[in-house]
């Protein structure tokens, strides 16, 4: 007889956004003329930026002709992608990456998840709350965690609350630990780090010999010029950090999918017997052996977001995507909501109103409003009494759902 992963079974409920569907589904089922605005899973609605689409188009008509034809590709992804990321995501912010320490993948959710591969069980793993929860459940899954308590706390994971008295940004943990997780801008709350709080992070790490897993996948939201955009841009970040980034948010890529990750040469980690070994070559090894590559018009599309045509195309989406973020901001703020983020990511993390609880206000927004946000408490304990409102979405969508919240819970 099989024997199944058991981890699983440690795992509290289904994973969050499956969940949220599920009650939308019943409530449209039940009301099938309501119209429902879903600010709830990031997920964009912009489509792709003309000279990414062109470039995609000309991807696959280029495996439609022998001469052009493409094959399985190097696992790592195409050079052309490699080097365009180095030159026109990184260099621009004083970040001097060699193209053999980006690896292109198909999303940085999977590639936050399938580092832990190159990591040994034993490590010790700290984890904002609230949180992505995708850090969380793939560590649960390993086999890092013994059970939840009442808080969904795990065993053996050390839980950093970012709450508002720290402007949702963690304390250093105050026992070491060897892996930390830390999404800036930050993925439910919309904060962001300055570059000294980065520094503080990459200090500890260097300190304590521990490995920063930095989710960068909403860089690209950043407006104002002070926030940095990538864990590089603090010194001695290449010897402690490795950056997940994105196409999804970025250009539109939720469907698409494309991200990368950077995995610095400089990175290592130490063998049970004290060996120093490179992070960036178990890696490789790791992706060559479980993954084979990206498709190339995809690689072709993700290379196009940084031509001279693709950018300025794409940021405008991102503009656009910006202004729904500030339109909910301060429509909610201008109604008595406390809200933050919203200004530097797609996120505004805002105080439920009434003292209701996070699946409360779901509830209450949903059969009232016909609004989907996210409950914040799915994102951990701390989020408990707080809600996420999406800024991906259309703008006659955006300006009616936050008409709608003002009218059922404006003062
Ligand atoms: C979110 O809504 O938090 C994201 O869309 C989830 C993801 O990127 O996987």
């Amino acid at each position: 007889m099989a024997l199944a992963n058991e981890h699983y079974l440690k795992l509290q409920a289904g994973y969050l956004f499956p969940e949220i569907a599920r009650r939308v589904q019943a409530f449209t089922d039940a009301n099938p003329d309501a119209r429902v605005i879903r600010l709830g899973i990031g997920d964009v609605t912009r489509p792709l930026a003309p000279a990414v689409l062109e470039a995609f188009h000309r991807g696959v008509d280029d495996l439609g002709r022998a001469d052009t034809f493409h094959g399985y590709g190097p696992e790592q992804g195409y050079p052309f992608l490699r080097d365009a990321v180095v030159e026109r995501a990184y260099q621009p912010l004083g970040v001097d990456l060699k193209p053999s320490e980006v690896f292109v993948s198909d999303g940085s959710k999977c590639d936050c998840a399938n580092i832990l591969d190159i990591f040994a069980l034993g490590n010790r793993v700290a984890i904002c709350d609230p949180v992505y929860p995708v850090y969380n459940d793939t560590n649960v899954m390993a086999g890092r965690t013994g059970e939840a308590d009442e808080r969904g706390y795990y065993a053996g994971i050390t839980y950093l609350p970012c709450v508002e008295e720290n402007g949702f940004i963690p304390a250093l943990p105050d026992h070491p630990v060897d892996l930390v997780y830390l999404c800036y801008p930050n993925n439910p709350t919309g904060a962001v780090a300055s570059l000294d709080e980065l520094a503080r992070w990459v200090a500890y790490a260097r300190e304590h010999g521990a490995v920063l897993l930095y989710d960068a996948a909403y860089e690209a939201f950043v407006t104002e010029p002070d926030v940095p955009r990538s864990i590089y841009q603090v010194p001695g970040a290449e010897r402690c950090a490795i950056e997940f980034r994105s196409f999804s948010k970025t250009a539109g890529f939720t469907g698409v999918r494309c991200g990368l990750t950077v995995v610095p040469e400089a990175l290592t980690a130490r063998t049970a017997g004290g060996r120093e070994v490179s992070l960036n070559a178990l890696w490789s090894r790791r992706q060559s052996t479980k993954f084979n590559g990206v498709s190339y018009p995809v690689q072709r599309a993700a290379a196009a977001v940084y031509s001279d045509e693709g950018w300025p195309q794409v940021q405008e989406n991102i503009a656009y995507y910006m202004e729904n973020a500030r339109i909910i901001r301060e429509g909610l703020t201008g109604a008595g909501i406390t809200c933050y983020g919203g200004v530097n990511a797609p996120y505004i993390w805002l105080k439920t109103p009434g003292g209701l609880t996070s699946w409360q206000f779901f509830d209450r927004l949903l059969q009232e409003c016909h609004v989907v946000g996210t409950p914040g408490s799915g994102f951990g304990a701390s989020g408990e009494g707080y809600f996420r409102l999406s800024a991906f979405g259309d703008r006659e969508n955006v300006e009616t759902a936050v008409d709608r919240i003002r009218s059922a819970w404006g003062r």
